[in-house]
């Protein structure tokens, strides 16, 4: 009789299991090598790990994104289904295709682009310092309640125009949003949730309004005046547009920054490098999201048969690409699990590909490159701190820390 373990499979690749939570790469090696495109029947989905087969599905601009076009057992809408009645999902760019997906992105892209994060990035250094001067004179720190979780929210608010007064309100509202991705909610958290949607929602319903009257230098008023060919993005498509530039870009960077941390203090000769070579820190970030992406995983739906790593997709499944394992194919990238800042070949699928390749992939980049050394350069003897082990968040699609405890002295 054979000894060899079953492979990993179901909820075993979900944040639930322990093994899959802290230690993905056990799980996801085997798979790669014995199984890479895994028909997962317990979930309802194809989980493909090879790079060059998560190139080919987020590359297909004939894969669907949106959940409503799965099968009612599938992988996609029961997570659909955890977070409301399908009648009521509200499609955000990210879960729309051609025509519509097309259209606003396009009128998105004119508000929200590479001049907009340049612009920005003396504020965004202004904000690391703010949030670095209040920890100064500390010897023990949380590096993600204190400073990779504040910084993108103030950021992104500061771009969408929100009032400094009305900033704790937002911050509220934002940090209970996120529990969306929690499925395993308390009734309570799903009551703060529905209120934040819901005051989230009457805040930009208002601001679009206002903006029309009134048109400032912000993220708001640019979708506002978002203009081509005569089309303009509605109020519903900016107000959901605002929620999902929120929704998208505060965990995800806040990972990026904890997970970047994180791995630059367990491999000192890293560090030691970095700060020798500072002008390394874009491709520092370019590995940093190659070893450990912010978003583990995506999924698409198969409109029409195709084949994909020698393995038959049927019409209506779904296939989910795992983002972390493709970086860490062998056959792409030598020794995959060692984190080295000067690795010639940083190719990873962090921010997905095609058509739906993040939009705000500039600002992510900037915000962890303006962010990270910043830290280093103020808390130089900076180490983790022993008393609290690392551990992961556990939300099903997205791969960071629920702290980062340091020491500085
Ligand atoms: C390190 C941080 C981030 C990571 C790892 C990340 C990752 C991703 C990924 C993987 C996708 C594509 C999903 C798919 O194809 O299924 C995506 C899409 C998107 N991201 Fe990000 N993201 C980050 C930060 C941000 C930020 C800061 C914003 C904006 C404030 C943002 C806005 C978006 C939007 C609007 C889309 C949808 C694009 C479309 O559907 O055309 N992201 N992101």
């Amino acid at each position: 009789m054979s000894d060899k373990q079953p492979l990993p499979t179901g909820p075993q690749l979900t944040a639930a299991d322990p093994v899959f939570r802290e230690h993905p790469h056990e799980y996801l090696d085997r798979l790669r090598a014995e199984d890479p495109v895994h028909r997962d029947d317990k979930l309802g989905r194809l989980f493909l790990t090879r790079f060059e087969d998560v190139r080919a599905v987020v590359s297909n601009r004939a894969l669907s994104v949106d959940p409503r076009k799965a099968p009612p057992e599938s992988y996609l809408r029961r997570i659909l289904a955890a977070n409301e009645p399908i009648e009521a999902f509200e499609p955000s760019m990210l879960s729309l295709d051609d025509p519509d997906h097309k259209r606003i992105r396009g009128l998105v892209s004119q508000a929200f682009n590479q001049r907009a994060v340049d612009a920005f990035r003396r504020r965004i250094l202004a904000v690391a310092k703010q949030l670095l001067d209040a920890l100064s004179g500390r010897n023990a720190f949380d590096v993600i309640a204190e400073y990779a979780a504040p910084l993108p929210t103030i950021v992104i608010a500061q771009m969408l125009g929100v009032d400094a007064g009305d900033f704790a309100r937002f911050k509220h509202w934002s940090d209970a949003r996120s529990q969306i991705f929690n499925t395993a909610r308390t009734p309570e958290q799903s009551a703060e949730l529905a209120a934040a949607r819901q005051g989230l929602d009457d805040y930009f319903v208002h601001a679009v309004e206002e903006r029309r009257h009134r048109r400032g230098t912000d993220i708001v008023s640019a979708l506002v005046s978002a203009e081509e060919s005569g089309d303009r993005l509605t109020q519903r498509e900016i107000v959901v547009t605002c929620n999902l530039l929120l929704v998208a870009g505060n965990l995800t960077t806040t990972d990026l920054i904890g997970n970047g941390v994180l791995a630059l203090l367990s491999y000192p000769d890293q560090l030691v490098k970095l700060r020798a070579h500072p002008e390394l820190i874009s491709h520092a970030v370019e590995e940093m999201l190659r070893y450990d992406p912010p978003v583990a995983q995506t999924s698409r739906v198969a409109l029409d048969p195709l084949e994909i790593g020698g393995t038959e997709v049927k019409l209506g499944e779904v296939m989910t690409v795992s983002l972390l394992a493709a970086g860490h194919d062998p056959a792409r990238h030598s020794e995959p699990h060692r984190f080295d800042i000067e690795r010639p070949d940083t190719s990873h699928f962090a921010f997905g590909g095609g058509a739906h390749f993040c939009l705000g992939a500039p600002l992510a980049r900037a915000e962890a490159q303006i962010a990270i050394p910043l830290l280093f350069e103020r808390f130089p003897s900076l180490r983790l701190d022993p008393q609290h082990p690392i551990k992961h968040k556990g939300a099903p699609v997205f791969n960071g820390l629920t702290a980062l405890w340091v020491r500085s002295a």
